[in-house]
């Protein structure tokens, strides 16, 4: 098994037009049906990193910040943020872009996936390290990891907390 991997090793754009049978009456884009686009391109992301089976552990607040409507082309990009022992952080970006205009595409919303390698039985096996390589990627992996230890933080005082 590789024992690190770089951001581009694994970084993956998924791109679909949207559907009818994706939207509502008036032609909006169910953001379900966004989320599952995202959640697909977060689970390849994992997968090309550790290259074994995966689950999604948590997905972040999501905040939708302009329409996306049937006809639209979108553009989810999934990259590697973080890799803790056994889970991976990774940053999914979706671009609209109205096939019909000469606009360039939108970003309309993002997402931190939290995604941990499993094994045969279902429990969560180890993962290569992460190199972050651009500025850009180094400030993320920092931030990412900061997010990371305070959550192992709280979930240990929660495991602390419970009756023995
Ligand atoms: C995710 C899952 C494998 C974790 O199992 P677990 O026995 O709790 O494992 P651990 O406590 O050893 O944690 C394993 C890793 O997951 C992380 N993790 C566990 N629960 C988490 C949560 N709720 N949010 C973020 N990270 C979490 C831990 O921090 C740890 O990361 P690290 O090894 O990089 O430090 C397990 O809870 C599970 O299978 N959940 C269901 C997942 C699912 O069905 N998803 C939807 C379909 S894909």
């Amino acid at each position: 098994m590789f024992l690190e991997r770089t951001v581009s090793d694994s970084r993956t754009v998924l791109s679909q037009i949207m559907l009818i049978n994706m939207a509502n009456p008036a032609g909006n884009i169910h953001g379900g049906e966004i989320l599952k686009i995202m959640d697909s391109a977060a689970a390849a992301v994992a997968k090309r990193h550790c290259r074994s089976n995966v689950v999604t552990a948590r997905v972040n607040e999501l905040e939708f910040m302009i329409p996306v409507h049937v006809g639209d082309l979108l553009i989810c990009t999934a990259e590697m943020a973080f890799a803790g022992r056994t889970s991976m952080e990774i940053l999914v970006t979706v671009e609209v872009e109205d096939l019909y205009s000469e606009e360039p595409p939108r970003t309309a919303l993002t997402g931190y996936f939290t995604v941990v390698a499993i094994d045969e039985q279902g429990k969560p096996k180890p993962v290569p390290r992460l190199i972050p390589e651009t500025e850009e990627e180094k400030q993320r992996y920092e931030e990412r990891k900061q997010v990371y230890l305070e959550r192992k933080r709280k979930l240990a005082a929660k495991k602390e907390s419970l009756p023995k």
